[in-house]
Order: structure tokens, then sequence, then C-alpha cells
């Protein structure tokens, strides 16, 4: 056990570094039984600085190990978001005597050229590793790709598209996406642009992600692109639209704005490379608005659970669905069960959660969807209030209560989802951990992200009602901490 992870408001069923600063998941990839997860890193304070990609790696993603800095700054400049992939057929030929590189693919980030204000300190760059993602080289010919004076040129998504045996990058560039090309990860050329009419743009887009997922055995691409500022709750936030890809170009069924996660604690979120039909996605769990500032001293910031991406219809659009992956079961204890329950103004369940630590996954089933809210509390009276209000058709979270949040005027706030489920009945799942609450509502439909830093731990909870709720299944699920 590490001791590190001791400290007030450290998370205990999520990743977060052991020291120091951390802000988007890179370069996620799975290989050889392991999954990877690279993040933008400043090992000398908590507060963001000059980018390394830190490392660590899960053989179920929800245990994680740290492990040594993967990349370092150089003379390019630092390391900002990108992605990794699995080169199976050696197209870059990094491989040799038959072993697999692994290649990642990332931003050059020059701190004097952006001083000097060339517009053009960003390029992409890449390092493979041939002992599976353990450690890195970078590639002699960096950078790859040249930025042609685009102020924002980053965060490249490389993917394999199969039917004409060519890399995609997806990257963004200040207000839109461009998609460039390569047979070899070396040799990118512009295939087309995207955005600059769909979608939000209250502030730059950046990490974005493509990737295919299906539906009743029909494909469709999903393009996700994190936009900071300009989210739904303030902030950052992330948006995806659902299309084709053609291999030269993005179409979106429709040019409606979807977001993947409406609280304002899910950024640069995109999905981990070679899991086959899974579609897997994990968040930076904070906002800009406040990340630099929150009230944790020795490291800053910790990710999302990892979350299993889905397609769903409902009213009229394919939309995607969130769930925590089934690999959460492997931490959670025996849960307490109720059912039939009718709650009539209030139900005290703190007795059932004594033992929890604050951290615990609570469940709900409702065969008719009313009001209803939960609060997490503690002695002082600081709260959280997690909720559904029936007359607007939204979740709800609210933290104005939650304890500390001097720190930055935007932290404290109500925060709201529209539902987006049309049926009678509705399920809820809370994962609550120290400091954060992920909610998943209508077979995650609507989620929402939320992190809070109460004086003392949460250790009551509550279930509010506006006149009699019937609840038909209430379970609770304790969380082992992943640090042991
Ligand atoms: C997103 C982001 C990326 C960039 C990185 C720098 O949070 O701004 O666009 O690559 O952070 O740390």
């Amino acid at each position: 056990p590490q001791k590190t992870y001791t400290e007030q408001y450290r998370p205990q069923v999520h990743f977060s570094p052991a020291a120091h600063w951390m802000n988007d998941p890179n370069g996620m990839v799975y290989y050889n039984g392991t999954y990877h997860l690279f993040f933008q890193y400043y090992p000398k304070d908590i507060v963001w600085g000059p980018m390394h990609w830190g490392h660590a790696e899960s053989k179920d993603l929800i245990h994680w190990k740290q492990l040594p800095i993967a990349l370092y700054p150089d003379s390019l400049g630092y390391i900002f978001s990108g992605s990794a992939v699995v080169d199976a057929n050696n197209t870059s030929g990094f491989g040799k005597n038959g072993k697999t590189p692994l290649v990642a693919i990332f931003t050059h980030h020059d701190p004097k050229g952006e001083k000097e204000g060339t517009d053009k300190f960003q390029n992409q760059s890449l390092a493979y590793s041939l002992d599976g993602g353990s450690s890195w080289t970078k590639y002699s010919g960096n950078p790859v790709l040249k930025n042609p004076g685009i102020k924002d040129f980053r965060d490249p998504k490389v993917m394999w598209y199969a039917p004409e045996k060519k890399w995609i990058m997806t990257l963004a560039t200040q207000d839109h996406i461009s998609f460039y090309s390569a047979p070899d990860l070396k040799n990118w050329k512009k295939e087309s642009e995207f955005g600059l009419k769909e979608g939000a743009h209250g502030g730059v887009w950046e990490c974005p992600d493509l990737f295919t997922l299906k539906m009743n055995g029909k494909t469709y691409w999903i393009l996700i692109v994190n936009l900071n500022p300009g989210g739904p709750n303030g902030g950052s936030a992330t948006q995806y639209f659902v299309g084709n890809f053609d291999g030269n170009k993005f179409s979106p069924l429709d040019s409606s704005t979807r977001w993947l996660d409406y609280g304002p604690d899910e950024y640069a979120g995109i999905t981990w490379s070679n899991t086959g039909n899974r579609k897997i996605f994990l968040g930076w769990m904070s906002n800009w608005q406040y990340a630099n500032q929150v009230p944790t001293k020795t490291w800053r910031n910790a990710a999302t659970i990892a979350r299993e991406l889905s397609l769903q219809q409902s009213k009229g659009q394919i939309l995607l669905a969130s769930r925590p992956v089934a690999e959460l079961k492997n931490i959670e204890t025996k849960p307490i069960a109720l059912s039939q329950l009718t709650v009539n103004g209030s139900l005290d369940l703190s007795s059932k959660i004594n033992k929890l630590k604050s951290r615990y996954v609570l469940k709900l089933s409702l065969n008719t969807l009313k009001d209803y809210g939960i609060r997490l509390s503690n002695a002082k009276g600081e709260e959280v209030l997690i909720g559904y209000d029936q007359t607007k058709e939204q979740y709800y979270i609210d933290r104005t209560k939650a304890g500390k949040m001097d720190f930055q005027k935007d932290f404290s706030g109500r925060f709201t989802a529209p539902r987006l489920s049309t049926a009678k009945n509705s399920d809820l799942t809370l994962v609550i951990d120290k400091s954060s609450v992920e909610l998943f509502a209508d077979g995650g439909l609507t989620t929402m992200t939320t992190i809070y830093f109460p004086t003392e731990d949460f250790s009551k909870l509550a279930i509010k009602t506006n006149g009699k709720l019937m609840i038909d299944n209430l379970s609770i699920s304790g969380l082992k901490s992943i640090w042991k």
C-alpha cells in the first residue's frame, strides 16, 4: 500500500497520480492484457507546467499502478496530448526482430515558438515502444506533421482504417477538426475538415476521438470533440457527433449538439484503442475553470471511472450511453438490497453506509419516475444534492453547500442535464468516491460528473421526495480501495 493515498480528498476508487499535477488522459491503448493510461503530467508542482506523459497501467481498468514517466519534454517542446496504437503490421517500420511496435502520436508544443507568436508552435510527433509500452523512444524524424500556421493544432487521435489500409488522424485545429491519413504513421496527408458549422463553439476544440459502434447490426461513426470553455454547465466539456466516415470525410446524421457528460467535471475524455468491439472511455475529472486551484495539497486531479460506451435510440436520435465498466464489480462489496420501498418525504439511509468510508455504488430503479433527491451530507451540514426534477425533466447535482468552494468563483453551483429517455420507468447509478459523484441515469443516456470538497467526509445518506415515491429496487455496494 502506498501511504500517499490516504490524504483528505484522495480518490480511493479513481486513478490519481501519487503526487503532482495531472490533466488529460493520453495514449490509452490495450495490449497483451494490459490497459495503458498515459496522462498530461507535471512532476514538479501541483499546477500545470511543462508537460510530460505520466504512465499508469491496469489489468482490469479499476486497479491502477503508476509507472515511471514515459515521455519527457525535449528540444521540440512539451509533450501535449495524443494517442497510441498497436502497429500490428509494422507499417511504421519501428518493429524489430518480430517485435510489435506500439506507437504514440502526440503534440510537441514549443513554448519558445509560442512566445514568439509564430502560430506554428504545435506539431505532431511519434514515439515507439518495443516492450509492450514500458519504455518509449522518440522518433528521430520528429515532427511528422508540421503546423501549416494554425495556432491550436493538437491532440492527434489515430485509428486504423482497414478498408483503405491507412491510418486516420483526427486532429483538433482551433474551431474545427482536420482529418489526415498516412500509410505508415509518418507521411500524413490532409483528407478533410469538419465542424466549422456544426456543434458547440463556445471555446477551443481539443482532444477529439473517432471510432465506430454498432447498433442493431448497423455501424455508426462517433466523433468526440472536447470543448473548452463552452460546456453545458460552464467551462470544459465533451460533445460528440454521430454519423458516417468514408476514409476521407465525416458526415453527421444531423447538426444537433450532443454532450457525453453534462456535469462540470469530465473533460478531455476519449477511448482506448485496440479493445475490439468494446469502446471504453475515460476522462479527466476536473474543469479548466478551477483545476489549478482545487484544495488538494500534494497532488491535483483524478480520472473518471472507466466507462463502456454504447449506442441507443431515443427521442428520434441516436445517442451515446455511458456505463461504468463491468469490472467495477471487482471492488464492489456485497450489496445491501431493498425492494418495494415507499418513501414519503424522507428516508435516512445513513446506517446502511456507515462502514463504507464514503465510497459506494448506489442504484435505484423506479417503475414510475417522479421527483427525488439524494442527499450526501456530513455533521457540519455540508451537502451535495443529486436528483430529478419532473417538471423540468432534468437531472441535477447541486454542490452550492458542499464545503470548500472559495478557491475559485465558478466552483459553486447547481448543474442540470436533460432527461434523454422517454420511458416511464427509470434507473440511476451513482458511483460515489470521497470527493466525487458520477451519475448514470436511464441506462447511461444522461451522465454527469461532479467533484466536491467537504471539510469532513460525507458520512450520511438520505432520499428526499415530494410526496410518495415508490422505489422498486435500491442497492448499495461498498467499494474497496483500489490502492490496497
Ligand atoms: C486539454 C489540453 C489539450 C492539450 C493539453 C495540454 O485539456 O488543453 O488540448 O494538449 O491540455 O496539457
